[in-house]
């Protein structure tokens, strides 16, 4: 398929909402207001802010360079600019880390969907041990969570298979709105309650005694998860991008947006958690268990508002996933689609009934089925850290060294400058980054996560 007859997103409007679509997901409204609570509030949230600056932003940089250069799906991208060397290898790695990713994924996000009907039908009402046995049931139960979970992937498949425009495109610009205007009703009703302030105090004044080597090293790993960064989704959408886009500018507004995010949820969770005398540093139970619990708690004295509250919270969990997992979704389907010359449909079909087998196997690893694990982690807990914390590194790693180092400067320098038609001054400050900073910030996650610093 030629550049000219490939279809690209309508409008600027389109290409940025439907790239931090991808970007906000469960990473901000779940996995960052934990990690602050977890790594000392307000000081995780400044290192956090430095990361997605000085590393974040070059880095997603890096993958709308090589996407949008060569306007294909992620293999055939990183192909063509790689001129058959192993660098090639970095876009099938991304093609497989976004299909494992969307399997276990799809899995929690299929927990939003049963919580939200729960909520809607008053099921989760009831003390601490009653919320706690509610997850521990539904979790354990063989059929229920895989079946929400496949629900949840064909409804991705609904909206990737209709297409760029109509399906990815549209669907961006109806759920990313309503995930704002949700997001900022809990916001003022958490942040209404008595003894907010608390939360708030903890979300914004930094605690520097806190800060260790750790704390960076999470706040990175947070940053590159968050930005999507190392799953070839960036590339994926930037090969989509028009040839007016501003490539730099586009990157500062979604990491603007998507940090805007995690800051809000910050704000409608630790205000309601506080207010209850909760500290929310518990981990992935927080949101299943922990919340349930504290919605009820907090609005005891108005009933009506912590049912809209919660019912709202789990709609909103629930669109923040949707629009991640058709990123996720879409990279699979643009290489099915051009790779093996199936029609767009066809493609995503193999990518759905793909994703589907791998999500009722993570399902059923995380309750029904223990037996399925490897080296002692549940399946759902192997594919979670093969891709957050090997894969994804990795691929970003590899994508700066390429692009810094590999791939020739003058195509760095058309694409940021738009062949020339602005003055890209900040090429050379950019190309610092990816060539050192970057590639340094990366391997110290890694020597971390492997316990050698
Ligand atoms: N950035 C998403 C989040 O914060 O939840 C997660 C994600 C989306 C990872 C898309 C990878 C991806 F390709």
């Amino acid at each position: 398929m030629s550049r000219s007859e490939r279809i690209n997103f309508g409008s600027r409007l389109g290409v940025v909402l439907a790239t931090a679509g991808s970007a906000v997901g469960l990473g901000n409204v779940w996995r960052f207001p934990f990690m602050t609570g977890h790594n000392g509030g307000a000081a995780f949230i400044l290192i956090y802010l430095g990361c997605i600056l000085l590393l974040g932003i070059p880095g997603m940089i890096s993958e709308f360079i090589v996407g949008r250069h060569s306007a294909s799906n992620a293999a055939r991208s990183y192909r063509r600019l790689a001129n058959g060397t192993p660098w090639m290898v970095i876009g099938y790695m991304g093609v497989f880390t976004s299909m494992l990713i969307l399997g276990f994924y799809a899995v929690v996000a299929g927990w939003c969907l049963q919580y939200l009907f729960a909520s809607l039908a008053e099921k989760l009402q009831g003390d601490a041990a009653f919320v706690s046995r509610y997850f521990a049931d539904f979790s354990s139960d063989p059929v229920k969570p895989a079946l929400w979970a496949v629900v949840f992937v064909l409804i991705t498949h609904v909206v990737v298979s209709r297409g760029i425009r109509d399906g990815i495109e549209k669907a961006s610009k109806l759920l990313m709105p309503l995930l704002f205007v949700l997001l900022v009703f809990i916001v003022v009703a958490s942040c209404m309650l008595p003894g907010a302030g608390k939360g708030v105090e903890f979300l914004f004044k930094p605690d520097f005694s806190k800060l260790n080597t750790g704390v960076f090293l999470e706040a990175l790993g947070q940053a590159f998860f968050s930005l999507s960064l190392g799953t070839a989704c960036l590339c994926t959408y930037a090969s989509y991008f028009g040839r007016r886009t501003n490539l730099a500018g586009a990157a500062v507004q979604i990491a603007l947006i998507d940090t805007l995010i995690a800051i809000l949820a910050g704000l409608m969770i630790f205000p309601a958690a506080f207010s209850v005398g909760v500290h929310p540093d518990s981990g992935p139970s927080l949101i299943f268990i922990t919340l349930p619990n504290v919605f009820r708690e907090a609005f005891i004295g108005v009933p009506a508002v912590g049912y809209v509250v919660s019912v709202l919270f789990y709609a909103l969990m629930s669109l923040a996933a949707l629009t991640s997992t058709i990123s996720m979704h879409e990279i699979g389907t643009a290489f099915f689609h051009e790779e093996l010359k199936l029609s767009r449909r066809g493609g995503a079909a193999i990518v759905t009934v793909l994703c589907c087998v791998m999500t009722v196997l993570c399902s059923l690893s995380f309750g029904a089925c223990p037996g399925l694990s490897v080296a002692g982690r549940s399946l759902m807990d192997c594919f979670d850290y093969i891709t957050a914390q090997v894969l994804m590194p990795l691929a970003a790693f590899l994508t700066c060294l390429f692009v810094g180092w590999y791939i020739p400067r003058k195509v760095v320098a058309d694409e940021l400058s738009n062949h020339g038609s602005y003055d890209a001054w900040y090429t050379g400050l950019y190309l610092y980054s990816v060539r050192i900073v970057c590639p340094l910030g990366i391997l110290a996650i890694f020597l971390h996560q492997f316990g050698l610093i």
